[in-house]
Order: structure tokens, then C-alpha cells, then sequence
């Protein structure tokens, strides 16, 4: 069911040269976002490249403070005045047309904001307006870009909160107030996939909320997934989750991907310690809470970062060279990147002995080449 007709978000300026594959949405090029402080820039977020294709959710996971909310609102372009991107791009890809995020002006960020890409908030769950209705909450948000036929607006709106699972007949005259959590987040999910974004950002999704909760956001998702067809980054600290809903993982580590691949690479040929440490502090479904480790130490400061390897001081592998370069991406396997000097010496905690071969080195290309082509 669609809403009106779409306008094209960005009919002059913005307009990008860059080529980006035919299925890529979104390409993100060495990317860095830094926060002016007293003290010195935290370079929150270092040089990040990804691509997301149509209709694959990506996850970013990565301990708190290694740039996961600062990444997903640099590419909406929500940052504060305190935060500038000092590098990088952000190419955004609807039928053909590449625009560079990063160039929009005011006007066309407004339309490019639920129209192309949408973002659920860390704090979602304060983030209707507590004076209006829901229903009101749905006819602004589409009235602001340009749709004002109430009965289309409030029928798109119904047929969004069926597929989240709430009744709309109660849903829609009801106040923030009236509404758990859960449903809360669900009026969030469906307010976000009112436009037909092709993106849909969500940071931490089902964090506030309790256990059953959780497990229905996630089927809501995997469904609204499968109906709709949007391509989702989503942001989280459980590995679990990224296990049920990612096509990609990408760990982060202080500020940058320090890994990349498919959810079976992250978790059954994983290739770098930082993420290893992280399949291990999550309890095992089987085996015993033995298993169970932390990452020693913890995070660094972003101000003044460590030499080399940013993770050597923590890192159980590291050696002398750690301390001197800091690894470029290197391709470990299929569409999977790594940046670890001893990528090959990190072993899956789930098991796996798939003979390696010689990496090869993508220094800074948003595209993971595939190995064949690397070898070349
Ligand atoms: N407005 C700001 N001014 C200065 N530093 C900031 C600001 N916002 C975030 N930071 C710093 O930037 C770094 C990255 O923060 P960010 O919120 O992106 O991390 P995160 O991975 O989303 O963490 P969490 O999992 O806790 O949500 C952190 O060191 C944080 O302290
Ligand atoms: S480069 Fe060295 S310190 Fe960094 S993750 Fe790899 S082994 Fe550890
Ligand atoms: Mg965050």
C-alpha cells in the first residue's frame, strides 16, 4: 500500500558522480567523524567504509563507546554542532541516482530524512510526542513531506501497526502514555516505515525493553522484513540478535570496522581477536558458563589512541609489529575482511579449520574485493 505519489527527494544540488554498484543503497567511504572537546578530538568514528545492497540488513556491534550511534547518525546526518566529519562520504543509490549525502542541503536532508532513510533512536522509546495521538504522530510526520490526504495517511498508518502486531483501532487514539514499552517501540518501527525508506536505521531496538518483548520486536522485524523490503543497519550490543536478523556483521572497534563478513564468517570462521572476545562473553546455549570470558582491560581513549593495532594492549595474539602498524583490511574470504596482522592464527570459539591462504590488502576501498579478484 503506498502512500500518494513518491517525489523525487533530491531534484537539483547533491546530485553524485561517484559510481556505486547497481545493488548497493548506500555506500559509505572512509568515513571519520570527530567530537570537538576541551581536551582534543575523540575521533569517534576512523575511516569507515562499508556498502549495504538492497534488502540486507547489516548489524554493527562493537563494545559501548566504539562509534556505533555516531556512525549511523553521521550517515543520517544528525550529528551535533560539537561533532564534524572530517573525511569521507556517504552515496546514497535510488533508481540509478547517486547523491552524496553529505552535500545535501537543509531542504533536501528534510526529505531525504522517512522518505529514504529512516532511524529508530537509542532512546526510542521517548521519542513520540507525548501530546499527540498516535494517529496525529502519523499525519504529521507524512503532512511534513507533502502528503495530506488524512484518510490515505491513517489507512498506511493501520495497515504499518497490523503488521507490527498492534490493533489500530486502540492504537491510534491512544497518548505515548497509554502504551508499554513494547508497543511503543512497535508504533516507532511502523512511524519509521511510513514513507517507504529504503534504509531503515534502528540503534539498539530492543534494549529497554524485557525479554518476550524483544523476542516480538525481532519477529516483527524479520516479518516486516520479508513483506517490505527495506535494507536495515542495526546497531546492538547482543551478538544473538545480530545472529537472528543480519545478513553482515561488522564489528567495531574504537572508531573503526576492524571486521566484516557474513553472519556465518563473524561467528564460525572468525578472523579477528576483538570480535573472538566478543562470541566469547556471551553465554553459550551449550557448554558450560566456563567458556564464559571478558575482554580484558578495557576500551581505549578515543583522544589518544594507542600506537599500532588500536586492540593490542588487550589483545591475547599481540605481538612486537602490533605496536608499530595499524592493520589495513585484509581479505580473509569471500566478501570477509579483517583487520588483523594474525588473522590467521585467530580460531572460532564454535569451531571450524578452514585452511587459510596468503590475505591480500584492501587499503581503504568501500568495496570488499572478492579474493579472486584480489589475488589478481
Ligand atoms: N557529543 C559528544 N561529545 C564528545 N564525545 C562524544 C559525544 N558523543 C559521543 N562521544 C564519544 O564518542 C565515542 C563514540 O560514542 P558512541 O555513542 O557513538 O558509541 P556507541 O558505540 O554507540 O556506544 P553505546 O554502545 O554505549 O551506545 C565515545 O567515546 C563517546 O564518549
Ligand atoms: S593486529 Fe595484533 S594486536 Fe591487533 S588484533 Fe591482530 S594480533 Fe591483536
Ligand atoms: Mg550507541
Amino acid at each position: 500500500m503506498m502512500l500518494g505519489t513518491r517525489r523525487n527527494a533530491f531534484s537539483r544540488s547533491g546530485a553524485s558522480d561517484a559510481s556505486v554498484p547497481a545493488d548497493v543503497v548506500l555506500s559509505v567511504r572512509q568515513l571519520s567523524v570527530a567530537y570537538v572537546t576541551r581536551r582534543g578530538p575523540v575521533q569517534a568514528v576512523r575511516d569507515v567504509s562499508f556498502d549495504l545492497h538492497g534488502g540486507e540488513s547489516l548489524a554493527l556491534i562493537g563494545e559501548s563507546g566504539s562509534g556505533k550511534t555516531t556512525l549511523g547518525m553521521a550517515i543520517n546526518r544528525l550529528l551535533g554542532s560539537s561533532a564534524q566529519i572530517t573525511t569521507g562520504e556517504v552515496l546514497y543509490q535510488r533508481q540509478g541516482k547517486v547523491t552524496n549525502i553529505l552535500t545535501l542541503n537543509k531542504e533536501q536532508l528534510r526529505r531525504f530524512h522517512w522518505q529514504e532513510c529512516a532511524i529508530v533512536f537509542q532512546s526510542a522509546l521517548n521519542s513520540l510526542n507525548p501530546v499527540l495521538r498516535v494517529a496525529d504522530q502519523f499525519v504529521d510526520t507524512a503532512r511534513a513531506h507533502g502528503q495530506h490526504d488524512r484518510g490515505q495517511i491513517e489507512q498506511r498508518a493501520s495497515h504499518l501497526l497490523r503488521l507490527v502486531q498492534l490493533d489500530p483501532g486502540r492504537v491510534l487514539h491512544a497518548y505515548p502514555h497509554e502504551l508499554s514499552g513494547g508497543m511503543r517501540q512497535r508504533v516507532l518501527l511502523a512511524l519509521g516505515l511510513l514513507l517507504e525508506p529504503q534504509v531503515l536505521v534502528l540503534d539498539e531496538p530492543t534494549t529497554a525493553l524485557d525479554i518476550l518483548t524483544q523476542r516480538v520486536i525481532i519477529e516483527t522485524l524479520r516479518q516486516l522484513k520479508q513483506e517490505l523490503r527495506f535494507s536495515m543497519i542495526f546497531i546492538s550490543h547482543d551478538l544473538s540478535l545480530a545472529a537472528e536478523l543480519a545478513d553482515r556483521v561488522a564489528t567495531m572497534y574504537a572508531g573503526r570496522i576492524i571486521e566484516l563478513g557474513s553472519v556465518r564468517d563473524i561467528f564460525y570462521h572468525t578472523r579477528h581477536p576483538y570480535t573472538l572476545g566478543l562470541l566469547q562473553s556471551v553465554p553459550p546455549l551449550r557448554g558450560t558458563l566456563e567458556d564464559l570470558r571478558s575482554i580484558p582491560g578495557s576500551p581505549p581513549d578515543l583522544i589518544t589512541l594507542p600506537s599500532g593495532c588500536k586492540f593490542h594492549p588487550r589483545c591475547p595474539l599481540a605481538g612486537p609489529e602490533c605496536a608499530q602498524e595499524d592493520p589495513p583490511a585484509f581479505v580473509v574470504g569471500d566478501e570477509h575482511t579483517s583487520a588483523c596482522l594474525r588473522w590467521q592464527e585467530v580460531r572460532s570459539p564454535r569451531g571450524e579449520e578452514a585452511a587459510i591462504g596468503e590475505p591480500s590488502r584492501v587499503m581503504h576501498s568501500a568495496r570488499t574485493p572478492r579474493a579472486e579478484e584480489a589475488a589478481s
